[in-house]
C-alpha cells in the first residue's frame, strides 16, 4: 500500500505528530509539508494529512490540499490549542473532512493538543475583554498552560497507534 504523510505546521506541533505517525508507517514512507506535495500523490493509496485547527477548521492551506485530494484513503489528524475531547475539537475534524471531495474515504481520524503561539494568547488578551471566552481568565490561562505541554510523548505515542491502526484496518479491506 504506497501510503504518505503530508502537514502543514505554524509552530511545529503538527509537524511534530506527523514524524511521529510516519515512523509508524513502512519504513521510507515520505512524510513532506503539503506545500511539497508530490505531483503524482494522486497515485498514493493512502493519505495522512494533518493540520493545524485555525478558528475552528482545517488551516487555509491544509483546506487547499484537503480539495485536491482525491485518494482512496484519506486519514486525518489535527493538533489544536483546545481540549482535544472537546466538541469544538471534534467539529473541526469534520469541518477539516469537509473539505474533501465526494467519495474519498475517511480511513480514521485523530487529534491532540498542541502548544499556542505566546503572541496569539498575547494578542487575544488585549483584545478580548475578561469575561469574554477568548480574554484573559484563570480558566484561559489553565487551558494554554496545559497546552504548552503538547504534544507530549504520550500524544506521540497515541498518533502512532492512531497509524498503525488505519493500517491494520485498511489491510483487513
Ligand atoms: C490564527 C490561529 C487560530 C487558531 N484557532 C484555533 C481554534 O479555533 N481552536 C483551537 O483549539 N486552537 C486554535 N489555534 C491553536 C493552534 O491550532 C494550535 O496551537 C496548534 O497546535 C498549532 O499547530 P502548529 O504548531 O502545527 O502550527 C489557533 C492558532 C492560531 C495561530
Amino acid at each position: 500500500m504506497k501510503t504518505i504523510v503530508l502537514y502543514s505546521t505554524r509552530t511545529g506541533n503538527t509537524k511534530k505528530v506527523a514524524e511521529a505517525i510516519a515512523e509508524a508507517l513502512p519504513a521510507g514512507t515520505p512524510c513532506l509539508s503539503v506545500k511539497e506535495a508530490p505531483a503524482d500523490i494522486d497515485r498514493c493509496d493512502c493519505v495522512f494529512l494533518g493540520f493545524w485547527v485555525d478558528r475552528g477548521t482545517a488551516d487555509k492551506d491544509s483546506q487547499d490540499m484537503l480539495k485536491k485530494l482525491k485518494n482512496k484513503h484519506v486519514a486525518i489528524f489535527a493538533t489544536l490549542g483546545a481540549d482535544p475531547k472537546s466538541e469544538h475539537a471534534a467539529k473541526s475534524l469534520d469541518n477539516g473532512a469537509a473539505f474533501l471531495p465526494k467519495g474519498v474515504h475517511v480511513a480514521g481520524t485523530f487529534i491532540c493538543q498542541g502548544a499556542v503561539d505566546p503572541k496569539l494568547i498575547e494578542m487575544m488578551y488585549k483584545q478580548f475583554p475578561a469575561g469574554h471566552p477568548h480574554g484573559k481568565s484563570p480558566e484561559r490561562d489553565a487551558l494554554h498552560a496545559e497546552a504548552a505541554k503538547h504534544p507530549d510523548a504520550a500524544d506521540l505515542e497515541n498518533a502512532k497507534a492512531f497509524a498503525a491502526d488505519v493500517m491494520k484496518k485498511l489491510a483487513a479491506e
